[in-house]
């Protein structure tokens, strides 16, 4: 699927968003490599602590329906409607890298300007399983 569609779809997924206290809707779209999509939203708890991001969401979506090859994995938020890019926090970044080493991350705008970079440059000199 096209970049620009797949973030579509994640400036989509945040109108799902639960976010009383951010008021900062994120949306995720994860591209398996048999061509289905896997949304996510930011989901908030009263104990901040528990809010689990948008980009994490759709990947535990995904990996609880059996699913092990990701291609592409598009973040957008509120700040996409100003044409600027949503970037997966650190721990979204290590949790995409556990179970896509090698996946493209799209960001942007689908109406404007869009970034697609690869995991690994994000995320350099990652901790990973083989290092223990
Ligand atoms: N957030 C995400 O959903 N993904 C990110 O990569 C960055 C942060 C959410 C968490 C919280 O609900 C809000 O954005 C503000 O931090």
């Amino acid at each position: 699927m096209d970049s620009r569609e797949l973030l579509k779809i994640a400036e989509e997924a945040r109108f799902n968003a639960y976010v009383p206290y951010s008021k900062f809707r994120v949306g995720a779209a994860l591209l398996t490599s048999d061509g289905k999509v896997y949304t996510g939203c930011n989901i908030e708890s009263a104990s901040f602590g528990a809010t689990n991001c948008a980009e994490r969401t759709a990947i535990f979506k995904a990996i609880s329906e059996g699913e092990k090859k990701f291609v592409k994995l598009a973040v957008a938020s509120d700040n996409s409607d100003k044409n600027q890019p949503t970037w997966p926090c650190g721990i979204c970044r290590q949790v995409i890298v556990e179970f896509a080493d090698d996946i493209q991350i799209i960001t942007g705008s689908s109406k404007g300007d869009i970034i697609e970079i690869n995991i690994k440059d994000l995320l350099p000199h990652y901790f990973a399983k083989g290092d223990f």
